[in-house]
């Protein structure tokens, strides 16, 4: 047996139910932001209570993400300091019976190396996959007698089976769709998530329309390839008209989309409904016509462009936003220049970039002609030059605007709140009497290349 259940705590009134403090450590993206949220409602469902932090848990889930980087490694470091028992001596709040949390590991490491942190961490209770988790509560049950392991990519969706959302708060994310079947020769998400999958219209309405009853005014639908959404002959563009209509709703996102499945009525979204903001995100990761295909992304440089300008041409003030990969495979120093210049010629909001990290198990991993780490870093630099300049442009640019903006948390200075513009600008502004959560108009007033600053637009009446 290797994990242990540690003792029940009571909740000291008339029920006698053990009660353990859980925590969930979210890595990665934004849907291990979703899943974490989704364990941490089965948990409260079974009758644990939030911890207040790693010291003082009972149940520790790590969810963890295998996109890049040596994520096995920094698990079994994480474990490692986990595992350690607190007792006399520990300066931190000792754990009852000086014992260790039960530990679980879920996400897509779990997924991609479950059988490696059996062999090599005896002390982990629960090992779960990203389409598994909806079992966790029973498998911290089955953890009592010796360690559970559910990888399973079971075709049935997990979410039939979740609880009903606990969200609160104005912005929330929802899944709308997992997996890919795009396969990327550099990316592991197909291996990690499985097949792509879309979730019924009606429980997306019946979600979207919880979480704006909970008080949800901003809504992010989330997917590794959220626009490949299609259910029982609706498409993306559709959803989209469907959950902007929620009653309540005053914004709808999107992440992340592929260019190939960007269609036209998806588009003209842009245009036609209000409350869909006016920010794409469509991860491009080459400039390189070449190393497009050699990275199979089922799109060209020139189809890109294409896209983009379509875009444009539905939503002119459209923010846009990509990701880039540096030093894939044979990148040569001309091909890089290609991603430069597709940087300069589309001038991005905001971009991310990431050098490329070989994945087991993916085909670039085992590709000729690896880049050197320094050569990576150089270009990763240069790369991020061209990207903050594009975003200072843009931000500059929209100087003298005037929007509303999400208030969602407390700035660095006395007074100062920070609130996304439709844009996805963090944008810092001073104002009284509003809370987060609260939109409020403002004019935007000066800008950085990570942000802007703001006035609240009843002061720039009473000012002029
Ligand atoms: N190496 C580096 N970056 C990667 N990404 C995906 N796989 C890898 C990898 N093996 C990046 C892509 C993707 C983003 C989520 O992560 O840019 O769009
Ligand atoms: Fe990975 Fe490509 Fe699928 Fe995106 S589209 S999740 S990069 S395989």
């Amino acid at each position: 047996m290797t994990g242990r259940l540690p003792p029940a705590k009571n909740t000291g009134k008339e029920s006698p139910a053990p009660v353990s403090r859980y925590l969930v450590k979210s890595f990665g993206c934004q849907m291990n932001v979703y899943d974490s949220e989704r364990m941490g409602d089965l948990l409260a469902e079974a009758g644990h209570v939030p911890a207040a932090g790693t010291d003082d848990a009972d149940i520790v889930v790590l969810n963890t993400c295998h996109i890049r980087e040596r994520a096995t490694e920094k698990l079994f470091s994480d474990i490692g300091r986990l595992r350690q028992p607190r007792g006399a001596g520990d300066l931190r709040a000792p754990r009852a019976g000086g014992k260790r949390p039960v530990i679980v590991v879920a996400g897509c490491v779990a997924q991609a190396e479950g059988e490696e942190i059996a062999a090599r961490a005896p002390d982990v209770d629960v090992i779960v996959g990203p389409l598994a988790y909806h079992r966790l509560p029973a498998l911290i049950d089955a953890a009592k007698s010796g360690r559970a392991v559910d990888i399973d990519m079971p075709a049935v969706p997990k979410f039939a089976a979740l609880p009903a959302r606990r969200h609160q708060g104005a912005s929330a994310f929802l899944t709308i769709q997992e997996g890919c079947d795009k396969f990327c020769t550099f990316c592991v998400v197909p291996y990690t998530r499985g097949a792509e999958t879309s979730r019924p219209l009606a429980d997306l309405v019946a979600e979207a329309e919880a979480l704006v009853a909970a008080g949800a005014v901003e809504i992010t639908l989330i997917g590794q390839n959220v626009n490949a959404w299609a259910h029982g002959g609706t498409g993306f563009a559709d959803l989209l008209h469907r959950i902007a209509a929620v009653p309540g709703l005053k914004r709808l996102r999107y992440t992340t989309s592929h260019p190939r499945d960007m269609t036209d009525d998806l588009l003209a979204a842009h245009r036609d409904l209000a409350e869909l903001m006016p920010y794409l995100h469509l991860p491009v990761q080459s400039g390189s016509p070449r190393l497009l295909k050699a990275m199979n992304r089922a799109h060209s440089r020139d189809s890109y462009l294409a896209t983009l300008a379509k875009a444009r041409a539905f939503r002119p003030d459209i923010a846009l936003s990509g990701d880039f990969i540096v030093g894939f495979p044979g990148e040569t120093d001309a091909e890089f220049a290609d991603t430069l210049s597709l940087v300069r010629e589309v001038g991005y909001a905001q971009a991310f970039s990431f050098k490329y990290s070989p994945r087991p198990g993916t085909p670039a991993a085992t590709m000729p002609d690896q880049v050197p780490e320094a050569v990576k870093d150089e270009r990763l630099a240069m790369l991020q030059a061209a990207i903050t300049e594009g975003a200072l442009a843009f931000n500059r640019a929209s100087v003298g605007r005037t929007c509303e903006i999400l208030l969602e948390r407390p700035g660095r200075k006395p007074g100062q709140l920070i609130g996304k513009t439709p844009w996805l600008q963090s944008a810092i502004v001073n104002v009284e009497g509003a809370r987060i959560g609260d939109l409020i108009p403002v004019t935007i007033t000066a800008a950085g290349p990570n942000s802007v600053e703001a006035i609240p637009l009843a002061r720039t009446r009473a000012a002029a």
